[in-house]
């Protein structure tokens, strides 16, 4: 079987990730330093395939580490790199940690791909690159804006070091995924996204204060120049998102990508504002959500949703699931996780 390596592929969206490519065919070689993820979600992957992928608890600053996963499981045809550190917030108080995980990180990974002659590369970006877009929905050829955050200054220079790289390097092909906001969790609630500690994000914290573990969800504004006043976001379902990483593989290692690095924008072309993801979480979960509104996020960005178009036509991947299912798969699995303590 074609085997890919997986950085990180035991985290929210890599273990989603690892489940599609088993499910295509694929063998994922997975890497992960266990540092936002746990080694149970193996058992959940095995769960839902009935195998359990190759696992080394390696960080992706140690090269040696790397390569030798790399000599041993060899031959590598692909790489999908998710594993990097990116809480917001975090990133703003610890920069230099941010800077060396992230970038530290890549620079391995391409250096390795050079050294092990592996041609693709599939990349773990984000729609944090275009800020605050001036135009919506948003397209790959919008300007990148400034970034806000450390960590999204780590997306946007990788995203360059990555260009250039395959710019001189001929043998070097990568994609490179801006992903909206992954939500959600595996049909079979076997696998789903685990927050270490207070979410950050806004779904395990919904999620979370409806199972009675948080309090109250604060809302971060409803002044904003929107319509209903709250903040809007391109919501994806991590499956549908998971999918795509798939396609992207397939498209590189049938070489049919027509150039050397490739952006598409993997939304799924619908903004909805926070107000409507809580009218949608209590209509389908029947769950009442205490939530209250205080002050705005610093931060925060007013409004953003993917024109998903350059995807759905070249890629050939559509994000597939609506909010519902999404909001209520996100639930289940919550449940899922209350029914283990
Ligand atoms: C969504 C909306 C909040 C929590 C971040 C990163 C992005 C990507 C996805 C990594 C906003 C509101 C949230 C809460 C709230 N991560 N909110 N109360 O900020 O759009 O994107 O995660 O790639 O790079 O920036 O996602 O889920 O934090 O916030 O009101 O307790 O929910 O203000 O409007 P965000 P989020």
């Amino acid at each position: 079987m074609t085997k890919i390596l997986v950085t990180g592929g035991v985290g929210f969206i890599g273990s989603h990730t690892v489940v599609e490519l088993m499910q295509a065919g694929y063998e994922p070689i997975i890497i992960d330093n266990l540092s936002n993820s746990s080694i149970n979600v193996l058992d959940g992957i095995e769960k839902i395939t009935g195998k359990r992928p190759f696992f080394a608890q390696v960080d992706c600053r140690d090269k040696t580490a790397i390569d030798q996963v790399l000599k041993q499981q060899g031959p590598i045809k692909a790489i999908i790199h998710f594993a990097a550190s990116k809480a917001v917030g975090e990133s703003v108080e610890k920069p230099l940690l941010y800077y060396r995980n992230n970038l530290v990180s890549l620079l391995n990974l391409l250096e390795l791909m050079q050294e092990n002659s592996i041609q693709h590369l599939v990349f773990s970006s984000s729609c944090t690159v275009y800020g605050q877009p001036e135009v919506l929905p948003v397209t790959e050829s919008a300007p990148i804006q400034p970034a806000l955050s450390p960590y999204g200054n780590t997306k946007q220079i990788c995203e360059e070091i990555i260009t250039d790289t395959a710019y001189a390097d001929k043998n070097i092909h990568a994609i490179l995924l801006r992903y909206f906001n992954p939500i959600g969790a595996h049909p079979s609630a076997e696998i789903g996204e685990l927050p270490i500690g207070v979410p950050q994000n806004l779904i395990p914290y919904v999620t979370q204060t409806a199972a009675g573990i948080r309090e109250q969800l604060k809302v971060f504004g409803n002044d904003y120049n929107t319509p209903d006043g709250y903040c809007i976001r391109d919501y994806i379902n991590v499956t549908d998102l998971a999918k795509a990483h798939v396609v992207a593989v397939q498209r590189l290692t049938e070489e049919k990508q027509k150039q050397s690095v490739e952006v598409f924008n993997i939304g799924t072309g619908r903004g909805l504002s926070v107000l409507e993801i809580i009218n949608a979480f209590e209509k389908v979960t029947g769950q009442k959500l205490n939530y209250a509104v205080v002050g705005r996020r610093e931060g925060d960005i007013e409004q953003v949703w993917a024109d998903p178009t350059f995807a759905n036509t070249e890629l050939g991947w559509k994000a597939e699931k609506g909010i519902e299912e999404t909001l209520l798969s996100a639930w289940k699995w919550q449940e899922k996780l209350k029914s283990k303590v």
